[in-house]
């Protein structure tokens, strides 16, 4: 076994973060399903914006907004400058006015802070506060989100305001809940201000204590980087660097980058806690996509909601249509993490039908924004909330949908497809059943995806190969797991690892003994545990082992990996496994078992052709499994999932790829992703509730048993 003692300083490092994230984090300690009574199933809502219509709309609009069903609304995540017209002056009289109207009409508030949103008196009378790019680009007011997160200036503002709306909204039982900022991601870009920089030291120094320190971690040594002082340090930035940074110093910088999110977050969440009601719930809408944030590190807050937009010309879906529908594991995966991380999520925007910021803007099939709210609804979501209410006549995001289009009052088809899905989710709230339990088959299936960011941030850096994608490679096996009907928990190791009978932890390419004793202990106790590719490489910040290749991980999984290979995309690696031939080109670990571990698949070309590819071993009451290569289509991936399932006896389904059916709360919902109707298999005695037996593409059927 591997001796624990290299690891001492890291574990210390690691319990003194956990203590000092026990004493600044106040907010997860609560348990966030309390905000949402369970016969609510799933409200929906709509985003409005009064301070960017003539007042005289306001009354008819949110009349309107009542008229389609819709339960809340959200205002205010853009309106500083309305809310903050001079600088120490405060102005709710507007916005007191919008929170009556949704009260009179029977709507709820999401009230927000509008962080995102500075007006442009204070950008002038503080340009500091302004985010600087990675070209050395300095952002300037005429958008959103420019400001710096580092900047104590922009922190001091940002405190006041959200101390007044908080004391002006203090008790104030129409607003349902508060979100902070908006999708608080730079939208991508990293920040390279020279208050970032500051903040950037100091959370250095924090870390490592001493200069040695971080030399050592960092392999400073390579090039005389070495640093002599802390004030030498500079956020490692390739635009400014002739040749690669320490990939150790773009690892802290991206968890830095995303500690500043929680920590501008948790400025806000303690104002704001100190004001509202407990009941009232705080939240803020992030992007799982977006790079510098971590959904999993936002701890200063309540529960964490998402953002989807699925047809922007980025996703290819399923089949000759499926760019306008989405890949089904899309808001799949996001309702398995985000729902994960504090227990509850919501869906707080979701596209209302076509964009203006895609690559290209494809109108979406009919039908399938109403089967994207099902679909969030089957994954447990507390809410769903529309962007936006109005089609907006001026701005950044003209020739983006709303409920209503141009005109102001004529519902767009998605807005149909609104009225629909909101009288469906009414019509089901006399079948809800409180003491629903959820169906043992199905229950028995139940799978864990162990996530990293650090993982993601260091293979994004260093990803050996142009092919190379963690969260594609992660898909493959989220995908597979959802067409084997496996409802499925997408964790970190932050969670309990027991109570799932499968695990699959991609690409776990830094990992400490501590988590190698974990998974063994695990799996002794009758886990089954996936390991693929890259797992065990290297230690928590991105050293390689003075060992063999991977070592760590040789006595779990019965075998060696001597060597990895990668090729161009016009050469097909080969394996095989059971007679059926399958194909790779990214990435694929050699694979040399100990005695006791089975061969499940073997490469079958190339100068390693009869070389292990997938073994597999049985450790006390359960299993460890070893996929070594990355196949583009993911179909090796699956047929391993479905071996691990057998050998462990647990029936799976069969469900064709974009059918996703999921079971919540008493009732089965199926969703088809798919280009062909599939035929649901369910049992002659079950209610058929919305839709019927045949689940045509971009459609749904909910059933009770
Ligand atoms: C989201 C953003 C919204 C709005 C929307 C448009 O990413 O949070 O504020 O811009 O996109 O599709």
């Amino acid at each position: 076994m591997l001796s624990v003692k290299p690891f001492r300083n890291i574990t210390r490092l690691c319990l003194c973060f956990l203590s000092l994230w026990l004493i600044t984090n106040t907010a997860s300690a609560q348990s966030a399903d309390k905000f949402f009574p369970k016969s609510d199933l799933m409200p929906i809502g709509s985003y409005y914006y009064p301070e960017q219509w003539p007042h005289q709309y306001w009354a008819r609009d949110i009349k309107k907004m009542a008229e389609v069903g819709f339960d809340f609304t959200h205002y205010g995540e853009f309106a500083w400058a309305f809310i903050e017209p001079e600088e120490g002056h405060f102005d709710f009289t507007w916005l007191d006015e919008a929170v009556e109207l949704a009260h009179q009409n029977g709507i709820k508030v999401i009230m927000c802070t509008s962080s995102p949103t500075p007006p442009a008196w204070l950008e002038q009378k503080h340009p500091e506060v302004l985010v600087v790019n990675e070209d050395g680009m300095t952002m300037q007011h005429g958008s959103r989100q420019q400001c710096s997160w580092s900047s104590p200036v922009y922190r001091d503002y940002v405190a006041k305001m959200v101390t007044a709306l908080a004391k002006h909204y203090a008790g104030d039982k129409r607003i349902w809940g508060y979100q902070l900022d908006n999708e608080p991601s730079h939208y991508g870009q990293y920040d390279y201000s020279p208050a970032a920089q500051v903040r950037f030291r100091e959370w250095v120094k924090n870390k490592y204590k001493s200069i040695d320190t971080v030399n050592k971690v960092w392999g400073t040594a390579f090039w005389s980087i070495r640093y002599s002082s802390f004030d030498q340090i500079r956020i490692p930035n390739g635009k400014e660097l002739i040749a690669q940074p320490s990939p150790h110093a773009v690892l802290d910088f991206r968890r830095f980058s995303s500690d500043e999110v929680t920590d501008f977050l948790g400025l806000q969440y303690n104002i704001l806690r100190k004001y509202i009601l407990p009941e009232q719930w705080i939240t803020t809408n992030l992007m799982p996509e977006h790079a510098p944030v971590d959904p999993t590190r936002m701890t200063n807050l309540d529960f964490a909601t998402y953002t989807k937009y699925l047809v922007a010309g980025y996703d290819k879906g399923l089949g000759p249509q499926g760019f306008r529908m989405g890949s089904p594991t899309s808001i799949a995966f996001a309702n398995d993490l985000f729902r994960s991380i504090n227990g509850t999520t919501g869906v707080m925007e979701l596209q209302p039908g076509q964009v203006n910021w895609g690559k290209f803007n494809p109108i979406p099939m009919p039908g399938v924004v109403r089967m994207w709210i099902w679909h969030a609804f089957a994954g447990g979501n507390k809410f769903v909330c529309n962007y936006r209410f109005k089609e907006p006549l001026v701005g950044g995001e003209q020739y983006h949908y709303g409920i209503l289009g141009p005109d102001g009052v004529t519902p767009t088809t998605s807005g149909l497809e609104y009225i629909k899905v909101i009288k469906e989710l009414k019509s089901i709230k006399p079948y809800y059943q409180p003491d629903a339990q959820v169906p043992a088959a199905y229950h028995n299936r139940q799978a864990a995806v162990l996530w990293s960011a650090d993982n993601r941030w260091e293979e994004d850096n260093q990803p050996q190969t142009y092919q190379w994608d963690y969260e594609s490679h992660v898909m493959r096996y989220y995908g597979a797991l959802k067409e084997m009907g496996a409802p499925v928990d997408v964790i970190t190791e932050a969670k309990d690892f027991a109570k799932y009978p499968v695990m699959v932890a991609p690409a776990y390419e830094l990992l400490d003994a501590k988590l190698v004793e974990r998974w063994k202990t695990y799996v002794e106790n009758g886990g089954h545990l996936v390991l693929t590719c890259r797992t065990g490489q290297k230690d928590r910040n991105a050293k390689l082992w003075e060992m063999k290749w991977a070592e760590p991980i040789y006595n779990l999984i019965g075998a060696k990996v001597p060597f990895y290979d990668l090729m161009p995309d016009t050469v097909q690696g080969t394996v095989k496994m059971l007679n059926k031939t399958y194909k790779w080109n990214t990435w694929a670990d050699v694979l040399d078992p100990m005695p006791g571990t089975e061969v499940w698949a073997k490469y079958s070309n190339q100068f390693y052709a009869g070389r292990a590819a997938v073994i597999n071993r049985k450790l006390g009451k359960g299993t460890v499994t070893f996929v070594g290569p990355d196949t583009h289509d993911g179909s090796l991936e699956k047929d391993v999932l479905k071996m691990v399932y057998r050998e462990a006896g647990i029936p799976v389904a069969d469900l064709p790829k974009g059918v996703i059916i999921e079971w919540r709360d008493g009732f089965w919902v199926g969703v088809n992703y798919s280009p062909k109707a599939y035929q649901v298999p369910i049992p002659a005695t079950a209610k058929v509730l919305i839709g019927s037996r045949t689940l045509n593409t971009a459609d749904v059927v909910v059933w009770k048993d």
